[in-house]
């Protein structure tokens, strides 16, 4: 268990998530209306945050050299590490505020604290303060899907503000599926141009991010300490390309950019080697713009009915010994997963890899059933777990509230395997079928909170629920005033229909039965 926090000085705005160890002095409050700040190159990102929000904090200067009006702020590089790669001491008195960590991501996160315990309307009033900090699980993501609705730029820029307030420290981009391809690529053009737009109901809709606009939100996401894992869907989910380039096809016959939400049986043509040229050529543009060591490929809903009607995919099973289509999607995942080994980057891939024997260094994102997590550390894989009951937020509140998220314990129980195998963290979801960028606030806050605190304290290090809640609420009320429009709290805090989103909690069991795990 975590220790009690002492009660920190009475205006001390609550913190999500809650630091391993916190002490207040009730009597003391500083308030600054000048910082020197003083940094070095491991904490000059963190300097920058907190240089860039004193600039535009009312009453407060950031002034070059200390005088007798200022405060001190002074970033210390500690090494050896002290509890962890990201964690970070924080001690803010009368005199000033020193930050202790030994990376650039746990000088990032002291700074997020910093900033979440302001109060006042001018300069900075902080409480005196001492903490500890460091996180349970190092993967701490959200996924957004920009395919289904296109979610702009500037919302992106706003959500990854939001995920680093939170310590939250991993994008996963969704970035093409089959009703929408939304990354520029050079190479192939038409990706985007065809790609990259659908007609629904007679109204042309769509969107793409350009090259430099990757650029700008990979710069902006990295200046807070968030990596951006991008998604680029293989062998299913692949209409929108298959759109634009219809030679990608088992059939090579144009089709359109999909319209309807569900699972399209269009997939890339696995026994023709052209097809993987393509899908090199776009992760060798996908490396240049994502530096982060991770791509995610997918391979989840992957429908076999074109292969199996399909001469050059039959081909390939019998040349490579591949025994049936399942064999052909591994080998296909295999192959691509090589190649990004061979650019420096791990792949990582939805649960139905374990349908057959994909490459010992991938990571496995665990969606289906927590029995799956099982699965994928027996076998030695690290997994990321997004069990849908606790993870997809773009389940209505009247099926998955926050009380569900809190419980949520990534590790399931499980104790680490002795093969290195082990559950790396989490990930929400915000998947976009049901949802436009105008909801997503509602469908992310309050539960994001509860994700936030799940993946940072770990199982014994969460409050109980209703102390949770309290600082909830108070987290709540400040992103309300900043702008946020958070969705409802409880199921019990409106009527069902009230509620956005949808409702099928459960996933089909048929997926499961390849796995071994079906009713
Ligand atoms: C998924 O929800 N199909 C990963």
């Amino acid at each position: 268990m975590r220790e009690a926090l002492t009660v920190p000085a009475p205006e001390a705005p609550a913190l999500i998530p809650r630091p391993h160890r916190l002490e207040g002095r009730p009597a003391v409050n500083p308030v600054f209306t000048a910082l020197t700040v003083t940094s070095s190159e491991c904490s000059a990102r963190a300097a920058a945050l907190l240089q860039c929000w004193a600039g535009a904090r009312p009453g407060l200067a950031i002034v070059p050299a200390a005088s007798q009006w200022s405060a001190r702020v002074v970033f210390l590089d500690l090494a050896p590490t002290l509890g962890g790669p990201e964690a970070y001491d924080l001690e803010i008195t009368p005199e000033g505020v020193s930050i202790r960590a030994a990376t650039p991501e746990g000088h990032l996160h002291a700074v997020q604290t910093l900033l979440a315990l302001a109060s006042g309307d001018e300069g900075a009033h902080w409480p005196a303060i001492t903490i500890q900090d460091a996180p349970h699980f190092s993967w701490r993501g959200l996924l957004l899907d920009s395919c289904r609705h296109f979610i702009s730029k500037p919302a992106i820029l706003r959500l990854i503000d939001q995920m680093a307030a939170l310590k939250m420290n991993r994008l996963h981009w969704h970035l093409t599926d089959d009703q929408g391809w939304r990354l520029e690529i050079k190479r192939y053009p038409r990706l985007t141009e065809i790609g990259g737009w659908r007609l629904r109901d007679g109204v042309r809709e769509g969107g793409f991010y350009t090259q430099e606009d990757v650029r700008e939100i990979v710069a902006h996401a990295a200046a807070r300490g968030v990596e951006i894992m991008p998604e680029i869907e293989l062998p299913g989910h692949a209409t929108a390309a298959i759109a634009a380039y219809p030679e990608l096809g088992c059939r090579r016959e144009p089709l359109s950019v999909g319209t309807a939400w569900g699972i399209y049986a269009n997939n890339y043509n696995a026994g023709d080697d052209r097809v993987f040229q393509f899908l090199e050529g776009v992760m060798g543009e996908v490396i240049e713009l994502f530096p982060f060591g991770y791509v995610h490929l997918g391979a989840d809903e992957c429908l076999k009915d074109e292969w199996k009607r399909s001469a050059d995919c039959q081909r390939r099973i019998a040349e490579e010994k591949l025994g049936d289509e399942h064999g052909l999607q591994t080998y296909f995942i295999n192959r691509v997963a090589s190649f990004l080994r061979g650019h420096g980057r791990i792949a990582v891939g939805w649960d139905e890899v374990l349908e057959g024997r994909i490459s010992g260094d991938m990571i496995v994102e665990c969606w289906r059933d927590e029995a799956i997590i099982k699965l994928a550390l027996d076998r030695g894989y690290r997994v990321i777990a997004s069990p849908r009951r606790y993870c997809y937020f773009d389940i209505a509140v009247s099926q998955l509230d926050l009380a569900d998220v809190h419980a949520f314990d990534p590790s399931g129980g499980l104790p680490p395997a002795p093969n290195g195998a082990a559950v790396i963290g989490g990930e929400a979801t915000l998947w976009t079928e049901y949802i436009t960028e105008q909801e997503m606030d509602h469908m992310l806050f309050p539960r994001l909170l509860a994700m936030a605190e799940a993946l940072w304290c770990g199982p014994q290090g969460k409050d109980p629920f209703p102390l949770f809640v309290r600082r909830a609420r108070q987290v709540l009320a400040r992103l309300q005033a900043a702008g946020i429009k958070p969705g409802p709290m409880l199921k019990s805090d409106g009527p069902a229909e009230s509620m956005k989103g949808r409702t099928d909690l459960h996933v089909t069991p048929e997926g499961l039965d390849k796995l071994g795990l079906g009713e």
